[in-house]
């Protein structure tokens, strides 16, 4: 029996993680996420029910113990306010806060603007939710720690050292003091929740319990690999789990990769197979693709093997779940590109100059189209429907195990056990 499965995103944040790890997350016992902020947003469909995570791990639904790892940045009163959206699955009993995570602060969501607002045309579109700050200070040794926000007096102290930091920059007139007054008494809230979660979990793996690690935002998006500047703050990809949850290596099991059938992306930077026609706006619409956190319109393209493939190895991942296959049902005939081309080069690997990718153009391999919705959940998959499925084993050498065919939970197609 599997003890650990990381959950990494494969292309750029979106693919369905949620939705995935709400799926899987009845056979642990822990659900473990290990970076990012309330820049994330997890959707998750249950009876009829829709919730949408930012930072409490996607396992709450199942009543698991859910973990926010020191890699995170945590806005407390996000938090707090998303326990009270699941009150009746007893948050304050099952969520674990690493002592060590750091806290956005309002300073943080005003320089996100401000940073964005000097960057100009070459800004990157956060989600506003201050984590490149917040991840900054993190860097810069004048973070504020969750474990600080216990002692009122030390909290107050820092809170003023980290804001000299800004005082050139801050539009906004804040009363320190009261942000700080209002973190404690969350602090005071929580104080039981906030522990040494690295120690937890790893005394809970030697006792033999099983450990689901969320991860957030998705390989693209990484602050090393993903396509530089145009990323998020932290580390999506696997070394995150270890780093962001204070576990060995010899603690990360199994990988499996999340991607959607189709690409999509928030923000800017380069998107090699983006369209812009009408099948982008059936996607758009039939896939209700705006943005989770935001609620911007995701900008829409085919499926993007070579970003998959790239993803693969990197994070050495085991099993792929493919979501939202049946918003492409209907199509007459769907596209995969699996090579690029510069002038007449063929390109197999992905460059990791910016400009270099711009003038990247993708190489397609057309398939014909299916017909396969969530009420089909039971029947064969259908032929050409195949095809695409082991094109995608074929070209990634990761093995297709989860077919997600709408977003509750009972829409999910397992292909073979993991
Ligand atoms: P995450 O950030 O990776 O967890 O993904 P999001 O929740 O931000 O975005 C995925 C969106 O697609 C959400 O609205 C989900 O409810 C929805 N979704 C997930 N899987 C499927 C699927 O297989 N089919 C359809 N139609 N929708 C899905
Ligand atoms: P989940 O976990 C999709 C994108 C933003 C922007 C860039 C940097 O739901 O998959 P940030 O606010 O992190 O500084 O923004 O990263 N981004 C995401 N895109 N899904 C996410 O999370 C994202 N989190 C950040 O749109 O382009
Ligand atoms: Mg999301």
């Amino acid at each position: 029996m599997l003890k650990t499965l990381a959950v990494v995103g494969l292309q750029f944040g979106d693919e369905g993680k949620g939705k995935i790890i709400d799926y899987l997350a009845s056979r642990f016992d822990i659900v473990a996420r290990y970076q990012g902020g309330a820049n994330a947003g997890h959707t998750v469909v249950v009876s009829g029910k829709t919730y949408k995570f930012h930072l409490i791990p996607s396992g709450i639904l199942n009543k698991k113990i859910c973990v926010l790892g020191n890699g995170m940045v945590i806005d407390p009163v996000e938090l707090l306010k998303e326990m009270e959206m699941v009150e009746e699955y007893s948050p304050l009993k099952r969520i674990l806060i690493s002592e060590r995570a750091h806290v956005v602060l309002p300073l943080h969501k005003e320089m996100d603007k401000i940073e964005e607002e000097i960057k100009s045309n070459s800004r990157v579109g956060t989600t506003g939710k201050g984590i490149g700050p917040a991840y900054q200070d993190k860097y810069a040794r004048i973070g504020i720690r969750f474990g600080d926000l216990l002692d009122k007096n030390l909290l107050e102290k820092k809170i003023a050292i980290n804001s000299k930091f800004k005082e050139m920059y801050l539009k906004e007139n804040y009363d320190l003091k009261k942000i700080a007054e209002e973190y404690w008494r969350i602090g005071k809230k929580l104080k039981k929740n906030v522990v040494d979660t690295s120690a937890f979990l790893r005394k809970s793996i030697e006792n033999g319990k099983s450990v689901l690690f969320e991860g957030a935002q998705g390989t693209h998006l990484d602050v090393d690999f993903g396509m530089y500047p145009y990323v998020t703050s932290s580390n999506t990809t696997i070394g995150g789990v270890i780093t962001g949850l204070g576990i060995p290596p010899k603690y990360v099991g199994k990988v499996i990769g999340v991607m959607k059938a189709y690409t999509t992306k928030v923000g800017e930077g380069p998107f090699p197979t983006e369209i812009k026609d009408s099948t982008a706006k059936y996607i758009l619409e039939k896939g209700n693709e705006y943005g989770t956190t935001t609620g911007r319109p995701r900008r829409i393209g085919w499926l993007d093997l070579n970003l998959v493939k790239y993803s693969v190895s990197l994070s050495g991942v085991n099993y792929i779940a493919i979501s939202k296959i049946d918003i492409l049902s209907g199509l007459e005939k769907v596209r995969v590109a699996y090579a690029y081309k510069i002038g007449n080069k063929i390109i197999r690997n992905l460059p990791s100059n910016i400009d270099d990718i711009y003038r990247l153009e993708p190489v397609y391999k057309e398939f014909d189209g299916w017909e396969f919705t969530e009420l089909d959940v039971r029947k064969e998959i259908p032929k050409n429907m195949m095809n695409y499925i082991k094109f995608i084993e074929k070209f990634t050498g990761a093995k297709v195990r989860i077919l997600s065919l709408g977003p509750a939970r009972e829409n999910t197609k397992i292909l073979a056990t993991i």
